[in-house]
């Protein structure tokens, strides 16, 4: 189990003020560490993202017999032996720590290895559900076995070759559409995902871009195996989910003005745009341009007075984690924000939902929480108290935002948890704060 001792304390007040280029990308990093991996010769990843969830994927294939190394400019050079030329790790397990991406992924990768991995993450990780893996790598033909048939570890014999599926996920999960892509490259015949929304689609552009043909629908992919996939230069965006807390966090602080530099505003990502737009926030985006096949801007953001809206499953997956920091701006908007279509926040890093509003409302925030969402009136004015984030990284910066524009100070416990996306970000914040 990961114990995080440390806490910070917010002193509230100031603006923010300034630019900052916020981390680069955490799903595009761990899909750019995989993709190279599984190709033939030498990929570079230019702007990794240096944080622990990321590092797990780094070092799960440096233990599958795939070189991993840091040049003088801190990229990553990744050298690939293409599909079939992992080697089974030594101990033959693999920890995936607090991430997610790294151990459904890689599933996906493993269920086509002739041999057997055990997989295995923290306390957090070990109460996720698997069995939206498991259930169709199974059905693929991999031999998979979890904790209650649910949870990790995860024993997963591979087969090889895997065999074709056409797939309905009951969620819509970029995690469990990756997971099968990567199996259908170690499948006889095609693999197709379905799901109820559009996920976000990195997986799609990167495959694409690494040469493999794929046939999209408008909520669905299809892959057929075999393909090979070449040796690339990843550059990697600055990740919106990290910009998000300083986009919220200019947006409450009376005269804040930022300037966001190189953010990915990739179409199945921007959804905290569009739901902060109708909150009537200034947000701007200059110089939209496009490096190695995602969309970039700049984003401009000026502090608001925000409206309450609603928030409902079909535009979920486009802002999923980014729904509580949107929690925090809601308590400072006008009227009642109602958050529905939700309830997978309660198997992310943490429940979310129930940990957003247990702890917001001992700041003073008026948070019901409801099977599938948040039902959040505002404005309340916020008090500095004592909140926990058991742990969680977006849960730790979401009430270092609320600690902005709270009466008196709040203490964040759990706060090095931010290591897992954004290790920068208490120097950033402090760097970015200044007397209003
Ligand atoms: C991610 C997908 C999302 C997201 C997570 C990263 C990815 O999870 O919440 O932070 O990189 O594929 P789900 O696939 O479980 O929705």
């Amino acid at each position: 189990m990961t114990v995080s001792t440390t806490s910070r304390v917010i002193i509230p007040g100031g603006a923010l003020r300034g630019e900052l280029r916020p981390p680069p990308d955490k799903s595009i990093t761990h899909r750019a560490v995989i993709l190279s991996a599984l190709a033939t010769g030498p990929s570079r990843i230019v702007h990794p993202l240096e944080a622990d969830d990321c590092r797990r994927t780094a070092e799960a294939f440096r233990s599958l017999g795939v070189l991993v190394e840091t040049d003088g400019r801190n990229d990553w050079i990744i050298v690939g032996h293409g599909l079939y030329g992992l080697r089974e790790p030594d101990g033959g397990t693999i920890y995936c720590g607090n991430s997610g991406t790294t151990m459904r992924l890689l599933s996906g990768v493993l269920a086509g290895q002739p041999f057997e991995t055990k997989l295995m993450g923290d306390h957090s990780l070990s109460q996720r559900p698997m069995a939206r893996i498991v259930e169709p790598l199974t059905k693929m033909g991999a031999g998979i076995s979890a904790r209650d048939g649910q949870y990790a570890p995860l024993h997963i014999q591979g087969r090889r070759p895997l065999q074709g599926l056409s797939w309905d996920s009951s969620v819509a999960s970029a995690q469990v559409k990756s997971c099968l892509l990567l199996a259908g490259l170690y499948a006889e015949g095609v693999t197709t995902v379905r799901e109820p929304e559009r996920s976000r689609d990195h997986s799609e552009r990167m495959l694409a871009a690494a040469g493999v043909k794929l046939d999209m629908g408008e909520k669905s992919v299809s892959i057929r195996g075999g393909q090979t996939l070449n040796a690339m230069e990843w550059v990697v965006p600055s990740d919106i989910s990290s910009a998000a807390f300083f986009i919220i966090g200019a947006l409450l602080a009376p005269g804040s003005e930022l300037l966001l530099r190189n953010v990915n505003v990739n179409p199945t990502r921007d959804g905290i745009l569009e739901v902060l737009r109708k909150m009537g926030a200034d947000v701007r985006l200059e110089d939209m341009r496009s490096v190695a096949g995602e969309p970039l801007a700049d984003i401009v953001v000026k502090s608001s007075n925000l409206k309450a809206t609603r928030i409902g499953a079909d535009v979920m997956p486009r802002l999923i984690d980014e729904v509580p920091v949107l929690a925090v701006a809601a308590t400072q908007a006008q009227g009642v924000t109602e958050i529905t279509g939700a309830q997978e926040l309660r198997v992310k890093e943490s429940d979310r939902l129930k940990l957003v509003a247990d702890q917001l409302n001992k700041m003073g925030a008026e948070i019901e929480e409801l099977p599938d969402g948040l039902r959040i009136e505002g404005p309340t004015p916020l008090k500095g108290a004592s909140v926990d984030s058991h742990t969680d990284h977006r849960l730790a910066m979401s009430f270092a935002v609320a600690g902005l524009v709270a009466r008196g100070e709040t203490t964040i416990l759990n706060a090095d948890a931010v290591d897992i996306s954004f290790p920068t970000f208490w120097s950033d914040l402090e760097k970015l704060r200044v007397a209003s």
